[in-house]
């Protein structure tokens, strides 16, 4: 048996430089791993089986777990199973890259259970074939990805940051954001390319999902009149998230966030790469407890 935690992330900045001949954009963004985690348990099994609590998502090969692990199944030559079971906290459509953070749990989790020695740059290219963030997962902390967001250059770990998330009562699909942004207004003039340093602090997705949900500016102001630095959207939405000065700050802006127009507000914090690595690498044993801090 092997457990392990699946974390959730935020664009700290997202710019997007262009359409893509495939379709796709190509962006420059600045990912954060965040204290927002769901629990994957795997368990050795002839068949490939998947379970889910907390969640109505399907167990089927739509969804990314299961796709995750038979990429990683035929990565290693092999019609291999395992039994899987996955615990949901992160919102669905929220923008935290909960799914890829599943998928990526997946490949690291599998990759142990099936003793299959893959390290992280032979895991990486099986990862972006499966989402465009799902290779972030990999690395954790702070990292640059450009690309489709799948090449990910990580980065010293910044001072811990607090923020609270305000998951507005829908969630956003990305492609139709995406859609949103190519038929909307052309956008900045692009940031001189150079150091990840430089990268400014805004999110490119923002006009362009504030035109699908024009109530998405109402909560980027309440984070800001409760006391946020600033207030960003995260990926393609939904969740807005602000960063506070202190965690107390922050848990006591999300209790006077919470229920606000059904919106949900939780107070969380940046991880290092260092903590992420101890909690969401892959511990056997037999007691789940044991990969807690
Ligand atoms: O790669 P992923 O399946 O996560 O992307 C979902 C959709 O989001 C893509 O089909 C595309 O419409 C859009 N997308 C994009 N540019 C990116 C990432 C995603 O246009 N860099």
């Amino acid at each position: 048996m092997i457990a392990l935690e699946a974390f959730a992330k935020v664009n700290r900045s997202l710019v997007v430089l262009g359409r893509r001949p495939d379709g796709y954009h190509e962006i420059d963004t600045l990912f954060q791993t965040i204290d927002l985690t769901d629990d994957l348990r795997l368990d050795e099994d002839e068949r490939l089986t998947l379970s889910i609590a907390g969640s109505t998502l399907p167990t089927d090969d739509r969804n990314l777990v299961l796709r995750a692990a038979r990429a990683l199944s035929e990565r290693a030559g092999g019609d291999r199973g395992a039994r899987l079971h996955l615990s949901k906290r992160i919102p669905v459509g929220a923008g935290l890259g909960g799914g890829s953070a599943d998928a990526a749990a997946t490949l690291l989790g599998l990759n142990a259970l099936w003793r299959l020695g893959l390290t992280t740059e032979e895991l990486r290219p099986v990862a972006a074939a499966i989402g465009s963030d799902v290779a972030f997962f990999l690395y954790g902390g702070r990292a640059r990805g450009t690309g489709r967001g799948e090449r990910i250059e990580p980065l010293p770990d910044p001072p811990d940051e607090s923020l609270v998330l305000l998951l507005p009562p829908f969630g956003m699909a990305t492609p139709e954001v995406y859609r949103a942004l190519e038929a909307g207004p052309a956008p900045d003039p692009l940031p001189p390319r150079g150091d990840s340093s430089a990268m400014p602090d805004r999110n490119d997705l923002e006009g362009a999902a504030e035109r699908l949900r024009p109530e998405l500016p109402s909560f980027r102001s309440a984070l800001v009149a409760h006391g946020a630095v600033s207030a960003r959207l995260s990926g393609s939405g939904s969740t807005v998230y602000g960063l506070f000065r202190s965690q107390r700050e922050a848990r006591a802006a999300a209790a006077a966030l919470e229920g606000r127009e059904g919106a949900r507000a939780l107070a969380t914090r940046t991880l290092s790469r260092a903590e992420w690595r101890r909690r969401a690498s892959p511990a056997a044993g037999n007691e789940p407890e044991a990969v807690k801090p």
